[in-house]
């Protein structure tokens, strides 16, 4: 078994550990036992989880001696809600967890967003541990300590920066998570390999079958990958000032696309297409190398995601919705540009790099159209 091992450095938290591997669930207890130790457990997953994993978790928990409260909410978006974080709080409440309480999440980012968030706001903040048994959850949402719910006026919209006191990625868990699931978290790997590291993006299209199938070794190395590039970001600057933006590439557009769609195109499937956009508008500004999007685009159709906008979507709502999103950032659609494969263009001016940049409204315009 090959396990990896990631320190992230959180200015909130001190540092948290990230370990990545096929059967890692072992180190369970004893990361609990060293970075978690609490008086209770509250394991929070949704149905399907807590279906297919919440009594293997649960007995290991349980190893400790120390009494595990199972908590389930329904499985999917709509329901990371305030009505289920008021249910599940009220549940911990009832059970009588303490302060010395701990929340182990187990799912989806569904669920470590939600979780977290109950562990963030229970009693003024108790520790969470992160277990992700989906892609995205993997390489993306447990790390960096984001927490938070949906609201009618938006997704994420409340929330809180809550660190868990580790992260455990057992691959093995992944296993049952469907195909389409698994596309959707490689939407996120390409990211990675897109702004930072051009040999992994060709790495995750060499190995686009068995991530598909969900195999290990390659799973396991890509998590490793992805959660060492998104550590790196988010140590050096947890609170998205700087740096940290970057990781909204492809996200602009992907975003306005996905609320275009009423969010009939998930989230992955957006960042797709929304990545080989941002690659276009950035070549057709000359900040990108030329074919920089065409090899973006196949990283993007080899993980088997869309490639081209879903038909129709009106292109005046997705501006709409573009400048929706600039009213909310004071003023200005910012988008991550890059210079090449694996490398962010530093942004506007010649001061220190912005990281993100305002471009002309006819060339988001020109690349929505596709001309
Ligand atoms: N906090 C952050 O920084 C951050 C970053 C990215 C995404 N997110 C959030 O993550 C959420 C999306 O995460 P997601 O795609 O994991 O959604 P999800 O948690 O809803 O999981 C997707 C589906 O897969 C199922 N599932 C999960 N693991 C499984 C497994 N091992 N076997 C079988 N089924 C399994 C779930 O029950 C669910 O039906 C969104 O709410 C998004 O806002 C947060
Ligand atoms: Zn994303």
């Amino acid at each position: 078994m090959e396990v990896f091992h990631t320190l992230v450095q959180s200015s909130l938290g001190g540092e948290y550990p990230v370990v990545v591997g096929p059967g890692a669930l072992e180190r369970l207890p004893e990361l609990l036992r060293e970075r978690a130790a609490a008086h209770a457990y509250a394991l929070v997953a949704d149905d399907r989880v807590m279906e297919l994993h919440g009594d293997t978790v649960a007995r290991s928990v349980e190893s400790l001696g120390r009494p595990v409260h199972r908590l389930s909410f329904p499985h999917g978006e709509e329901n990371k809600n305030r009505g289920e974080w008021s249910r599940l709080t009220d549940a911990l409440l009832e059970r009588g967890l303490g302060r010395d309480g701990c929340v182990v999440a187990l799912g989806g980012g569904v669920t470590g967003d939600l979780a977290g968030f109950v562990a963030a706001s229970y009693m003024r903040g108790i520790p969470v541990v992160q277990l992700p048994t989906s892609i995205v959850a993997m390489v993306d949402s447990s790390v960096g300590g984001k927490t938070g719910v949906d609201v009618p006026l938006g997704k994420n919209l409340v929330g809180a920066f809550h660190p868990p006191r580790f992260v455990l990625a057992d691959t093995e868990l992944a296993r049952t998570l469907p195909r389409a699931e698994r596309s959707q978290g490689l939407a996120e790997a390409v990211k990675h390999g897109a702004i930072v590291d051009a040999d992994y993006l060709d790495r995750v299209v060499a190995d686009a079958d068995p991530l598909l199938d969900g195999a290990d070794p390659a799973t396991a190395r890509m998590v490793a990958r992805s959660v060492q590039i998104k550590a790196d970001v988010v140590s050096s600057d947890e609170t998205e000032v700087g740096l940290r933006q970057i990781l909204n590439f492809g996200h602009t557009l992907g975003h306005a696309l996905e609320a275009a769609s009423g969010y009939r195109l998930p989230h992955g499937s957006a960042v797709g297409v929304g990545m080989i956009l941002e690659a276009r508008l950035g070549e057709r500004l000359g900040v990108t190398e030329p074919g920089t999007a065409a090899r973006i685009e196949e990283a993007v159709a080899a993980v088997e995601l869309p490639t081209t906008q879903p038909p129709g979507l009106s292109r005046s709502e997705v501006l709409a919705l573009l400048a929706r999103d600039k009213k909310a950032r004071a003023g200005s659609v910012r988008f991550v540009l890059l210079e090449g494969v694996g490398r962010v263009h530093s942004g506007d001016g010649d001061g220190p790099p912005t990281w993100s940049r305002t471009v002309p409204e006819d060339a988001v315009v020109a690349v929505l159209d596709g001309v």
